[in-house]
């Protein structure tokens, strides 16, 4: 009875968060529905340096699998444009095929115990990963349903040794070149896991490992077709490795931050299990035995081993292996960590799942962009690079800062152009934002310039506003926007959660003009 109140509070939980506008990371709209929506619906926006024709460092062929039926049924048959319900759509669905992935996967992960199976279909139900990463639109969020598919795979080969069919062995082919084609990192997710199979399977069936390799050579040739047409380049485009070489080199890195090898382990595996963490490590001999032959465990130790290598290390890109260590914990049973795990996972959940940078998208819906054939000039300041797909505008430009000399300036912003503008200030100094504001509000063609920004940052702006010439108005506020990075203990104003939408112009147009 307990056990079944539990699990609809997970249901209810889950979608509850998996449909509020909470933005964990740009990656999540920049990797996927921003170009999907630019392909779909021929709207105009960022496009991230991946999709660039001369770096061409991520495939579609992930994309257009697992998002193109949603997005043709979407545009073609319900003509939906309101990129809200796409955006919760999106969600609902990745929420939806990930439990169903994981009500799948985890007889075979944890066969012949009844119990444990429960439990860690609990386990993960009550993960703030499920509700919160898991349905949003991450490459990393396929990347788990891809990694869970292939370990399937594995068990099967490894408990029906000689009955196990070619089919499989071309399903986890597929999946395979699928995961190195949606993340070029997907090989370290199941190295140790892979070793153990080859050596149990695949060295006694040589000809199925003979039609593996075909097959994927085969799919990848395919791949790197579809991805070269799409692309329209002149040469081939084979994205994975094209991501690897631009991985490599630690300049490139260092300009998406470089972080100390230990950051995984010791900094976003915490963060991603909570207390669940204790039972990655075998406590007897005996224990260890048994781990290195479970693919859970295996699967763990391989990403957090391999990924730990890369310099460049995100919390998001350990998620894949959070339904593992839900299995691994769900062979325990204290209710003391269970207690823990409940509590971490409801504190993350509302920080990271319904509050986290979460002003952003309610502006966006609120004030209905996509309706508005020109949406004049809208700057954002210090906030998370804004979704340019839910403008859904064919006219928009895109444009955000440059650096010169490790010097912020606004170079390739077209200030006589008024129309549909969209103007990512990052977390630009105060002085570019005003020169920003300014050099716009001086084009006779514009009456006003519409500012986002958290409340974190009012106090910056008000000094902006302070101006005997300009005059503002409050177009939307709410409370709902945790912003984690502008906190400052000098000012406290700044842990205030809140977002603001404003609308920003001269006194007396007239006047200020002679003035300038
Ligand atoms: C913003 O720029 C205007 C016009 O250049 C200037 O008059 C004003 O003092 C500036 N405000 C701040 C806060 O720098």
């Amino acid at each position: 009875m307990r056990l079944i109140t539990l699990e609809h509070a997970g249901y209810v939980l889950g979608l509850m968060v998996a449909l509020r506008p909470s933005y964990i990371h740009p990656d999540e709209h920049f990797q996927s529905l921003e170009m999907l929506t630019h392909m779909f619906y021929s709207a105009k926006g960022f496009i991230p340096w991946e999709f660039n024709q001369d770096n061409a460092a991520r495939s579609y062929v992930p994309l257009l699998v697992y998002y193109g039926p949603l997005y043709y049924i979407c545009k073609n048959i319900f003509h939906v444009v309101n990129p809200t319900i796409l955006l919760y759509l999106v969600r609902a669905q990745n929420y939806l095929i990930f439990l169903l992935t994981v009500r799948a996967a985890i007889p075979y992960l944890i066969p012949n115990n009844s119990k444990s199976q429960r439990r860690a279909w609990l386990l993960i139900l009550s993960s703030y990963v499920t509700w919160s990463f898991q349905s949003h639109s991450f490459s990393n969020s396929i990347e788990t349903l891809i990694l869970l598919g292939v370990l399937v795979t594995f068990s099967i080969q490894m408990r029906e040794r000689e009955n196990a069919s070619l089919k499989i062995t071309l399903i986890q082919s597929s999946l395979i070149v699928l995961g190195v084609f949606n993340r070029m990192t997907f090989p370290a997710f199941i190295f140790f896991p892979s070793l153990l199979v080859f050596w149990r399977y695949y060295l006694r069936k040589k000809l199925q490992f003979c039609t593996f390799i075909v097959w994927g050579a085969f799919l990848t040739a395919v791949f790197i077709k579809i991805d070269t047409e799409i692309f329209q380049s002149p040469h081939y485009v084979f994205a994975p490795l094209n991501n690897l070489l631009y991985n490599m080199s630690v300049s490139n890195l260092a300009e998406h931050g470089l972080h100390k090898r230990y950051t995984h382990l010791l900094i976003n595996l915490p963060q991603l299990a909570g207390p669940a963490i204790i039972y990655l490590f075998p406590t007897s001999p005996r224990q260890a035995t048994e781990y290195i032959q479970c693919l859970p465990w295996l699967t763990t130790l391989s990403a957090l081993g391999l990924l730990s290598l890369f310099p460049h290390q995100e919390l998001r890109f350990l998620i894949p292996v959070l339904p593992c260590i839900c299995m691994l914990m769900s062979h325990h049973s204290s209710r003391m960590i269970f207690r823990a795990w409940v509590i971490f996972n409801v504190a993350m959940g509302i920080m990271l799942g319904l509050l986290h940078q979460a002003g952003i998208i309610s502006t966006i819906t609120n004030g209905q962009f996509y309706k508005q054939s020109d949406v004049g000039v809208h700057i954002w300041w210090k906030t998370y690079s804004p979704p340019t797909w839910m403008y859904m505008n064919k006219d928009l430009t895109a444009t955000t800062t440059n650096f010169i000399n490790d010097i912020e300036r606004v170079d390739d912003i077209d200030f006589s152009n008024c129309n549909n503008q969209v103007i990512d200030l990052k977390g630009a100094d105060i002085e570019l934002a005003n020169f920003t504001i300014h050099k716009y509000l001086e084009n006779p063609d514009l009456n006003a310039v519409s500012l986002f920004f958290p409340k974190s940052v009012q106090s910056k702006v008000s000094l902006i506003l302070d101006n005997e010439n300009l005059t503002h108005s409050v177009i939307f506020h709410t409370f709902q926007h945790l912003d984690l990075d502008h906190f400052d203990t000098d000012d406290l104003s700044t842990f205030i959660p809140g977002f603001y939408q404003v609308n920003i112009s001269y006194n007396d147009q007239e006047e200020a003009k002679s003035v300038m």
